[in-house]
């Protein structure tokens, strides 16, 4: 290409720029208008405003309180810095929109990461900070790790969890920042038992209780892998009335046996949860994985019901973000042998 070519097509590029920098920042704004009087009326001061609406923007921007959290999702089909200035003005443009300074909009890729990277360790900093949800608080950190310690789509899921644990003995397995544990401890679950294979979350999850006044007695914190928890457990004598089973779709740590993976799991994950239920316990199943096909073959003695209508919440336009099942502890699980 001779040099006028290349000036011709970089300005065509910048015009492109320009008009998706425009379409981008007119969406959040109109979202967001929208979104501001749905989340005051109902108490809500992390939201999702932009989810992919617009295909050729593919990002995800999450308001937590005064800040922002920008993902962007699309596989770089330009040169680095080509992309580097594009990225620059989307993140710009989303700043503006929501009428924030540029470094309280915190921009992350989210493509080519490798599977275990988003829970890797990193420093502890000092961009911790606290927001609200529903009477409860945590801890939130935007620019340390790929994801923030509060997961927005599980926000009903979370007050379902609420509204089922007073008086019963809570069990949150893969239990990161501990946030359906704070809920279960909150509403005066009997006990919560939060496992999980990473200290980091573990002590997150523990920030999380501290800050809401939570005493860490009725409140245990347990480092194992969740296969090898389950099969511990059945060999004691300790059940619980609720269970929360909110796997990553997959996990392959250094701490673990193998790799877990939760389409290839998720039956044997259920079985086992099952048989840690004491009489007329429950138990939730969630999973993120977008391509998810649950085995209704192999569970079918299980008595399920798909509750995600219920519990993906209304700022996620993508209403496939998590599926959920509800599932009882009843006759046809005694009867099937299953134990
Ligand atoms: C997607 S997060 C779970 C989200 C959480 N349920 C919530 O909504 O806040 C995945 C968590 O699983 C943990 N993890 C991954 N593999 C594990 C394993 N085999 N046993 C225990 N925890 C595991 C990670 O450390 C991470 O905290």
């Amino acid at each position: 290409m001779d040099s006028q070519q290349n000036n011709t097509s970089d300005a065509a590029s910048e015009d492109q720029t320009v008009r998706q920098a425009e379409m981008f920042a007119n969406r959040i704004a109109k979202n967001y208008k929208h979104l501001k009087k749905w989340a005051k009326n109902a108490d809500v001061e992390c939201f999702r405003i932009y989810d992919r609406d617009i295909p050729e923007l593919p990002f995800a921007l999450d308001l937590y309180s005064d800040r922002a959290h920008l993902q962007e999702y699309s596989k770089p089909v330009m040169d680095v810095r080509a992309q580097r200035r594009w990225l620059t003005a989307m993140h710009e443009a989303a700043a503006g929109a929501l009428k924030l300074p540029l470094q309280s909009v915190v921009l992350k890729q989210r493509h080519g990461q490798r599977p275990n990277e988003q829970y890797r360790k990193l420093a502890a900093s000092a961009q911790d900070f606290v927001v609200q949800e529903g009477g409860h608080r945590f801890i939130v950190n935007l620019t340390d790790h790929l994801d923030t310690g509060l997961f927005l789509d599980h926000r009903q899921t979370r007050a379902l969890v609420g509204s089922l644990a007073r008086g019963r003995r809570v069990l949150n397995l893969f239990c990161y920042t501990g946030t359906f544990s704070v809920y279960a401890a909150k509403s005066h679950a009997a006990s919560t038992t939060s496992v999980d294979l990473s200290k980091t979350y573990l002590d997150w999850a523990r920030r999380n209780f501290e800050l809401n006044r939570l005493e860490p007695g009725r409140n245990r914190l347990v480092q194992a892998d969740v296969v090898r928890f389950i099969e511990e457990e059945r060999k004691s004598k300790d059940r619980y009335e609720l269970i929360v089973l909110d796997p990553p779709s997959f996990s392959n740590s250094k701490r673990m046996q193998g790799v877990l993976d939760v389409q290839r799991d998720h039956v044997a994950l259920v079985r086992g949860c099952l048989s840690l239920l004491a009489p007329g316990g429950e138990l939730l199943f969630s999973t993120n994985l977008r391509s998810f096909k649950l085995d209704a073959g192999a569970l079918a003695e299980v008595q399920m019901t798909e509750i995600s209508e219920q519990t993906v919440p209304p700022d996620f336009r993508n209403r496939r973000i998590h599926r959920c099942w509800r599932i009882q502890e009843g006759l046809r699980t005694r009867d099937s042998g299953l134990r």
